[in-house]
């Protein structure tokens, strides 16, 4: 058999591992694995190369896509997707394995209906926001990093007495910042999962204005929180409490990137072998993932159709940073 596997939409750090795996697994089977690069771009535009075992050892440590990654419009259309048919019948790929977030399972789900190709899915992407698994590859690296930058950032917060507004990753989701506003031990966190209590928030910050001795204070903000930015928010503390010596910034991509943390390696190694294991058993239309610590097998129909909250534990645990 000859086995497709791409990674699509935002790279994820532990992408590479499961790349390692599922080669090496599939080598195991005497299966061939074909490298599709950019995505479903690659598959429309014929970017193949055949993946050796020799090549993918020693990838698992590091971050981005040794394949490249894209989102693609051109796969959302009926002529896209009818050329990656005929380019994967030309290349005798008759399986596939793709690793991304909610946009990688539309594209998937859509193509095995039109084509019934077998097809499984990985979950790669630092938001943490697909259902079916209580972590996605990239998530916990992402923490990581986020929370490494607002410890340095609370060097210059303690030593200056300043406030930090810090924007962090996820589209429409605050796994990023709930999980990162907790660990760090951030004063207050404004997610788009729940109603922000910015009243509240103002009234804390009254009394915090008032201190003599300034104190410093981290807010968290998730880039998917609509009620609320960076910006605005920054002017309206500016202006509102002018004794308050207040800074902003967004962290943007540096979550992307970087070396795996051991926890993505292995979960993207875990899924990774499982994908070659489903797809030897003709299992197709499943996207994997892991609830207490058992494999699962999730349709990407399910996948694209339900979101998860938070960890109701976290507001909690963030709240308590109003409290001094
Ligand atoms: O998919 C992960 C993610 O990093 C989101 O958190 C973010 O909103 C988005 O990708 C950014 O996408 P791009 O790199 O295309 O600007």
């Amino acid at each position: 058999m000859r086995v497709g596997i791409l990674t699509s939409g935002g790279d994820a750090p532990g992408m590479n591992a499961a790349i390692r795996t599922v080669t090496l697994a599939a080598a195991e089977k005497k299966w061939e694995t074909i490298g599709i690069f950019h995505g479903y771009e690659g598959l429309i535009n014929q970017e193949f190369k055949i993946l050796y075992p020799s090549e993918v050892q020693g990838l698992a440590r590091f971050g981005g896509t040794i394949l490249g990654s894209s989102r693609s419009p051109a796969f959302f259309t009926n002529d896209g997707r009818r050329l990656a048919f005929e380019n994967l019948k030309k290349e005798k790929i008759e399986a596939l394995v793709v690793i991304g977030g909610d946009g990688t399972y539309k594209g998937a789900d859509i193509f095995i209906k039109e084509t019934g190709i077998l097809c499984v899915g990985l979950p790669g992407t630092i938001d943490n926001d697909l259902f079916g698994t209580e972590v996605t590859i990239g998530f916990k690296t992402a923490v990581q990093t986020a929370v490494d930058a607002i410890d340095k950032i609370l060097d210059t917060a303690e030593s200056h007495g300043r406030m930090f507004i810090i924007e962090l990753m996820g589209r429409d989701a605050g796994h990023i910042a709930a999980n990162s506003a907790a660990a760090a031990g951030a004063h207050a966190c404004f997610l788009p999962e729940t109603t922000s209590d910015v009243p509240k928030f103002f009234s804390f910050l009254e009394q915090h204005a008032k201190r003599i001795q300034k104190k410093p204070f981290i807010v968290i903000i998730a880039e998917g929180e609509k009620e609320l930015n960076t910006q605005n928010l920054l002017k309206t503390i500016q202006i509102k409490f002018q004794n308050i010596e207040v800074r902003s910034l967004v962290l943007g991509h540096l979550q992307r990137g970087g070396n795996p943390v051991a926890e993505d390696r292995l979960l993207a190694a875990r899924l990774g072998w499982e994908s070659v294991n489903c797809l030897s058993n003709q299992e197709s239309g499943v996207a994997l993932g892991i609830k207490n610590n058992n494999v699962t097998k999730t349709s990407f129909d399910q996948c694209i159709k339900c979101k998860i909250p938070p960890a109701n534990w976290l507001p909690e645990l963030i709240d308590l940073g109003l409290r001094e």
